[in-house]
């Protein structure tokens, strides 16, 4: 059996099609608050002659983070992390929102980096709906990359924030900005960290906001998308195997835009 390990937080649509990818031939354990997802999904992996562990994680726990370092550490040399566990602005309030894709990304950072093997890399799910976000001031921004962890929740311009979609677009602009203030780190190991800011992508989470309250923002921006269509997590999976493969040694510290042109129609939309 290989000793080396791949782990995957939020066992969903995006994340599921990036390990198909990435943990051919090594362990794989997948996390997920909703273990039945986690089981779900190990079962098909099984059936495609994955070797397939599950854990029951939120990421938005101390606890429970530090159960599934353990547990991976335990399990053999950890070569990757890939992070998609997240809620949308649909599925939850602004204050979990920040729980789970703020801090818990921050989270899975910090115990992570103690643990990664050298030529390990990780790779976080972000947002293009971070890089709607109007700019942020010099010291919101290194705020978000530089607060130590447990801090993250009492900062000023994150508490007062009440919106979900306001929230999300923080969040995933805190992962985005985590993953370049821990790459000199990460470096230090042997190890590279990146984020994907995806656009929309078709999953279960897509589909939430697409049929949400915010449902003709959704389905005006897909219309109107510069690709003529939404993704799907065998795209963002392409790049995935790009950024983690030995092939993209020389990314790290990045935040990789696949939004099929949505960031692009949103700030320069030239008429002529
Ligand atoms: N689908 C899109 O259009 C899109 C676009 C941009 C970014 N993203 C991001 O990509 C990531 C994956 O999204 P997806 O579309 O595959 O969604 P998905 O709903 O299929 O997967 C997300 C998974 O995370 C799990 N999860 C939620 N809270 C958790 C917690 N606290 N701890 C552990 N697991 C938890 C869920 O149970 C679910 O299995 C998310 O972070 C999402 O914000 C998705």
């Amino acid at each position: 059996m290989s000793k080396e390990i791949i782990v995957l937080t939020g066992s969903g649509a995006i994340g599921i099609a990036i390990v198909r990818r990435i943990a051919v031939g090594k362990q794989l354990l997948l996390a997920d608050i909703k273990i039945e997802q986690a089981e779900k999904q190990a079962q098909e992996l099984r059936n495609a002659g994955f070797n397939v562990h599950t854990i029951a994680c939120d990421v938005s726990n101390r606890e429970s983070v530090n159960q599934l370092v353990e547990t991976a550490t335990k399990l053999g040399k950890i070569m990757g992390l890939v992070n998609t566990a997240g809620l949308s602005p649909s599925q939850a309030t602004a204050q979990r929102i920040f729980e789970v894709d703020l801090y818990g990304n921050a989270l899975l950072l910090d115990s992570f980096s103690k643990v990664m093997a050298k030529g390990s890399a990780a790779l976080v799910i972000g947002s293009q709906s971070s890089h709607r976000l109007e700019p942020l001031t010099f010291a919101q921004t290194k705020a978000l990359a530089l607060t130590p962890t447990e801090a993250l929740l009492d900062l000023p311009f994150i508490k007062q924030v009440n919106d979900s979609l306001k929230a999300y677009q923080l969040a995933k602009r805190g992962n985005t900005l985590r993953v370049q203030a821990q790459a000199v780190k990460w470096g230090r190991r042997g190890a590279r960290i990146n984020c994907i800011s995806a656009g929309i992508i078709h999953t279960p989470l897509a589909n939430d906001e697409l049929n949400g309250e915010r449902k003709a923002f959704y389905r005006k921006m897909l219309q109107e998308l510069p690709a003529g269509r939404g993704g799907s997590p065998d795209e963002v999976a392409n790049l995935a195997e790009l950024i983690m493969s030995e092939k993209g040694a020389y990314i790290t510290g990045s935040d990789l835009l696949i939004d099929g042109g949505a960031t692009a129609k949103f700030w320069w939309d030239a008429k002529d």
